[in-house]
């Protein structure tokens, strides 16, 4: 790690860090930054309502953008409004919203901070914990932590699933399974058609509680 004993620079460092962190790549492409006023409005007017304007919604059937990788989270856009994931919800959210919005609209959610939440049911946690570090040979079904992490962040293609609500990530498996979920890549369809319904409440009870 970096020592400074000088807290001036210990600040240029931090503003360094951050500005890094805003102008994420796709960010950086449109010169947009996560401060630009439009973006900022629609966040404000449009987004905040069920996501919280720092991306850490109140309620568990909406999402937490916050932290979430600015790849996965422009794709997501995308697929709304193009109509490749079905949501009644979201596709009328992003129908009038272009690329260059999206690449602000990401670039402030991705630079938002996670929120945390205690665990509450530990007994329940302790199943999820077992299906998403080790996954159930018996069914097939493969290690979360494989793909997603062991802590449950993600990486650039894949989403950070640590913190978010139990009752999205739920639903979405639910989804998955069902082919609900009109974009999902294949792989996610195997996984959660494998689970069943205890192992998925579990599952999506211990992501929720990772810090
Ligand atoms: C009326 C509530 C509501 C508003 C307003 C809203 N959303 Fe959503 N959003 C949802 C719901 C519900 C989902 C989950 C998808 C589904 O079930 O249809 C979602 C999902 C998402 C996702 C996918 C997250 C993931 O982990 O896959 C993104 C990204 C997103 N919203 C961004 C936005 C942005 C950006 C705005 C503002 C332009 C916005 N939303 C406005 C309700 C809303
Ligand atoms: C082989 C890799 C792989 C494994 C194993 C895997 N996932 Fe995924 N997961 C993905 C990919 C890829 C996506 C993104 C799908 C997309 O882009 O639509 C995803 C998406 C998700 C989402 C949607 C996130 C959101 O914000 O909407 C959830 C929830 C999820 N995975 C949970 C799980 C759980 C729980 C397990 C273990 C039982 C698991 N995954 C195992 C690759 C994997």
């Amino acid at each position: 790690m970096l020592n400074t004993r000088c807290s001036a620079h210990k600040h240029y460092l931090f503003a360094g860090l951050l500005a890094a962190v805003i102008a994420s790549p796709v960010g950086a492409q449109t010169g947009l930054v996560a401060s630009d006023q439009r973006v900022m409005e629609i966040v404000e007017s449009r987004c905040a309502l069920c996501h919280g304007r720092e991306g850490v919604s109140s309620s568990p059937i909406y999402p937490r953008l916050a932290a979430q990788h600015p790849d996965y989270l422009f794709k997501q856009l995308q697929d709304f409004r193009d109509k490749r994931r079905k949501s009644d919800t979201m596709g009328d959210m992003v129908k009038d919203l272009k690329d260059e919005e999206f690449r602000g609209l990401v670039a402030w959610f991705s630079s938002r901070k996670p929120a945390f939440r205690q665990q509450s049911d530990t007994e329940l946690a302790d199943v999820g914990k077992y299906i998403f570090n080790k996954g159930n040979s018996f069914a097939g079904v493969p290690a979360c932590a494989s793909c997603h992490g062991p802590k449950g962040y993600g990486t650039q293609q894949l989403p950070r699933l640590a913190g978010q609500h139990p009752a999205y990530l739920e639903s979405q498996l639910k989804d998955f399974g069902d082919r609900e979920r009109t974009n999902d890549n294949a792989v996610m369809h195997s996984v959660a058609s494998k689970l069943t319904a205890l192992e998925t409440h579990a599952v999506a009870v211990y992501i929720g509680g990772l810090q």
